[in-house]
């Protein structure tokens, strides 16, 4: 990965940009033909936004749940799989465990029709483009650029996976959907043992007190970063950075925070998903 020139690691499919290793345009296009099945529990997050944190989550509760570990497939997304690895897919057992970055109109439309439970996990923008902007920096198959760089390409989408905006608004619209469920980063940092139990009985598992209290001490960020080298490899303190609400405040500058508040509330004012992303 190091060998490829940061201008070329990132492409455009459908207008949207994807990291070119991991995503090239044939497991894109692959991904059209994934089955869904009903009993599937489906992560979907905005990059940066506690993906790996609710993925972890979320196998601590199947296990719970099911009295045994789920088999948990790798890669972590849909996106990386590519077209031999959708024989892999279908040859787990059920409940699989899977995982995308997609823009829910992009979600292979077998994943609506089976009214798969989708778990989603939003985070409020500023710290979501700081630990991009971090991980940009730190991940070999995507570009490194200063701040100043890169926060204007956040703000107007032109980064993996697109518009964080656009990503808040679709998923605003889902917020009733029964078969959807939206988590956010602040809320799970306020009260953690509430976001198991909400999300236990969401995925239709009766968990005991012990089992959601366990759960979430397991989940913390110190927990979860301490193992991070055995569960993630070399990158595992770059998705394991910081961890904290408002960690933004160390990067934005008063005009970029104002801008901010503006494209915010020009795109995402008035929605209930808006107004549960506090910084
Ligand atoms: P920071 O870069 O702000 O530290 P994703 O998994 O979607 O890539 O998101 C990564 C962000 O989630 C990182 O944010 C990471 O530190 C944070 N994170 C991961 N596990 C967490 C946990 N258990 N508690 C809180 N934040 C966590």
């Amino acid at each position: 990965a190091q060998e490829v020139k940061d201008e070329e690691k990132l492409y455009r499919y459908k207008g949207v940009l994807y990291p070119r290793i991991l995503c090239p345009e044939e497991n894109l296009k692959a991904l059209e033909s994934v089955e869904a099945r009903e009993d599937d529990i489906l992560l979907a997050a905005y990059p940066k936004c506690g993906f790996n944190w609710m993925e972890g989550v979320l196998t601590k509760i199947m296990a719970a749940g099911m009295g045994k570990q789920p088999q948990t497939l790798k890669p972590p997304l849909l996106e990386f799989f590519g077209p031999d690895m959708i024989k892999v897919l279908d040859q787990a057992a059920s409940p699989r465990l899977l995982g995308l970055h997609l823009h829910p109109d992009n979600i292979p439309a077998s994943f609506y029709t089976k009214k798969t439970k989708m778990v989603v996990v939003f985070r409020n923008p500023k710290d979501t483009a700081v630990s991009y902007f971090h991980f940009s920096n730190g991940n070999p198959v995507l570009p490194s650029q200063s701040w100043e760089t890169f926060y204007p390409q956040f703000l107007s989408g032109d980064v993996p996976w697109g518009s964080y905006f656009d990503h808040a608004l679709a998923w605003d619209k889902k917020i009733d959907d029964p078969s959807v469920l939206i988590v956010t980063y602040e809320e799970l940092k306020q009260d953690l043992s509430e976001g198991v139990r909400q999300i236990s009985s969401f995925l239709g598992f009766s968990l005991t007190d012990a089992q959601i209290q366990k759960i979430s001490e397991d989940s913390t960020f110190k927990a979860m970063k301490e193992t991070s080298a055995s569960s993630h490899g070399p990158l595992g303190n770059v998705f394991f950075r910081k961890g904290e609400v408002g960690d933004w405040k160390n990067h934005f500058t008063a005009e970029q925070s104002q801008e901010m508040d503006r494209a915010f509330s020009k795109q995402l004012a008035g929605t209930r998903l808006g107004a549960r992303l506090h910084y």
